[in-house]
C-alpha cells in the first residue's frame, strides 16, 4: 500500500483525499449521492454542472456538503453561458476545487477562480495545450483519452499518457482519465509518471448512484465492444463525438444531426447556436436514461471500460478493489 501512496502523493496533496482516484464528473449522475460517497470513501468525488443553473448549483452545494465529509469538486463547462456565474456560486460555498471541462477556459475565468482561493485543474488535448494551461497556472490537469465515456477527443489514452506525462508530469500534478477498470491500468499509468486517475463508467453502478435501475442493469450487461463513439453525418456540422452504449437513440442523434443542419442551412440558427442545440439534446437524452430510464431512447453514455462493470458494488468497495489492485501490481514488479 505504501508505494501506491507515495506515487499518488501529489495528487493527494492537491486534492486533500486518501487516494488520488477522482470520480470524472457525470451530468445526472454525479449529484450529492454520488459525490459525497466517493469523497467519503477516500477518493475524490466532482459534481456535475453541466446541465445546472447557477439556483441549481447552489442547491447541489449545499446539500453536497451536508453529506460530505471530506473535498469534493465542482465541474465546470467553459461554453456555460453563465460560467462566470457559476465560478460566483463556487466561491461563495469555498469550494476547494473547480474542474473546468470543455475547452481552453475562457478570459479571466482562470483568474477568477483563483481569486475565490479554490484549486484548477483543466483537460488537456494536446502536450501543446497541456503546456499553454500550465503556463497560464492550472493547479493539475487531466489527460482523457477517446475510451472514455462522455464527450471525447480523437487520441487514445495510452498515446496521450505518452505524450503528455513525460514533458508535463514534473510541472503539475497530472490525472489520467479514459478505460480504466482495474488497478493494474492505475499503477501503469503511476508508474509512468501520472499522479492520480479519473474514472467514470466504473462507478455508474455504485450503490450510492441515482443513476436508474435500467441504466446501471444496461451498464452491467454491456460488452466494451459496445460503447460505440457517436458518428458525424455533416460536414458542414462539427459535432464533438459522444462514446455510449448502442441503442434506438444512437439513430435518433443521426435524425437531430439532420434537422439542426437543415436549421443552419435555412439560417435559422447560426453555427454557435446549432452547436448549443446539439449539447442541448446530449443533456435531455442523458437525463432520460439516467433518470427516466429509458434506456432504448436515451443517451447511454458509457466507456469502453463498461466491459469491466458487472454488478452493483458500494463505493467504498470499488475503491477498495481498485487500490488493491493497484497494490498488488506494483508489489509484484518489487
Ligand atoms: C454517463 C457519463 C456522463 C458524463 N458526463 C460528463 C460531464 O458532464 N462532464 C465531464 O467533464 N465529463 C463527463 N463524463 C466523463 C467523465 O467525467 C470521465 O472523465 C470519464 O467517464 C472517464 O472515462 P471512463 O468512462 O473510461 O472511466 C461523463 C461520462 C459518463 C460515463
Amino acid at each position: 500500500m505504501d508505494k501506491i501512496q507515495q506515487l499518488m502523493a501529489r495528487g493527494t496533496d492537491l486534492l486533500g483525499s486518501d487516494y488520488a482516484i477522482l470520480c470524472g464528473a457525470m451530468s445526472w449522475v454525479s449529484e450529492r449521492n454520488l459525490v459525497s460517497a466517493i469523497s467519503n470513501a477516500g477518493g475524490f468525488g466532482v459534481i456535475a454542472c453541466g446541465a445546472m443553473n447557477p439556483q441549481q448549483l447552489d442547491a447541489e452545494i449545499a446539500a453536497t456538503k451536508a453529506l460530505a465529509t471530506r473535498n469534493f469538486g465542482v465541474n465546470l463547462i467553459t461554453m456555460h453561458p453563465q460560467l462566470f456565474e457559476l465560478i460566483d456560486v463556487c466561491a461563495k460555498h469555498g469550494v476547494g476545487h473547480v474542474v473546468l471541462a470543455g475547452g481552453l477556459p475562457p478570459k479571466g475565468s482562470l483568474e477568477a477562480i483563483k481569486a475565490s482561493g479554490a484549486k484548477v485543474i483543466c483537460f488537456a488535448p494536446t502536450l501543446a495545450m497541456g503546456k499553454k494551461l500550465v503556463r497560464s497556472g492550472v493547479d493539475a490537469l487531466v489527460i482523457e483519452g477517446m475510451e472514455a465515456g462522455g464527450h471525447i477527443g480523437p487520441v487514445s489514452t495510452s498515446v496521450l499518457a505518452q505524450e503528455i506525462l513525460p514533458t508535463l508530469a514534473e510541472e503539475v500534478p497530472i490525472f489520467v482519465a479514459g478505460g480504466i477498470g482495474r488497478g493494474e491500468a492505475i499503477a501503469a499509468y503511476l508508474e509512468m509518471g501520472a499522479s492520480g486517475v479519473q474514472l467514470g463508467t466504473r462507478f455508474v453502478c455504485a450503490t450510492e448512484s441515482i443513476a436508474h435501475p435500467n441504466f446501471k442493469k444496461a451498464f452491467m450487461r454491456a460488452s466494451a465492444r459496445e460503447a460505440v463513439a457517436s458518428v458525424q453525418i455533416d460536414p458542414r456540422l462539427p459535432v464533438i463525438p459522444v462514446r455510449a452504449l448502442k441503442n434506438a437513440g444512437t439513430e435518433a442523434f443521426t435524425v437531430k444531426q439532420r434537422e439542426v443542419a437543415n436549421m443552419l442551412d435555412s439560417g435559422q440558427v447560426d453555427m454557435a447556436a446549432a452547436q448549443l442545440e446539439i449539447e442541448h439534446y446530449w443533456a435531455g437524452a442523458l437525463r432520460r436514461a439516467v433518470i427516466d430510464g429509458d434506456v432504448e431512447n436515451g443517451s447511454l453514455m458509457a466507456g469502453q471500460s463498461v466491459g469491466m462493470v458487472s454488478e452493483e458494488e458500494s463505493v467504498a468497495a470499488i475503491i477498495a478493489s481498485l487500490v488493491q489492485q493497484a497494490a498488488a501490481a506494483l508489489h509484484a514488479r518489487g
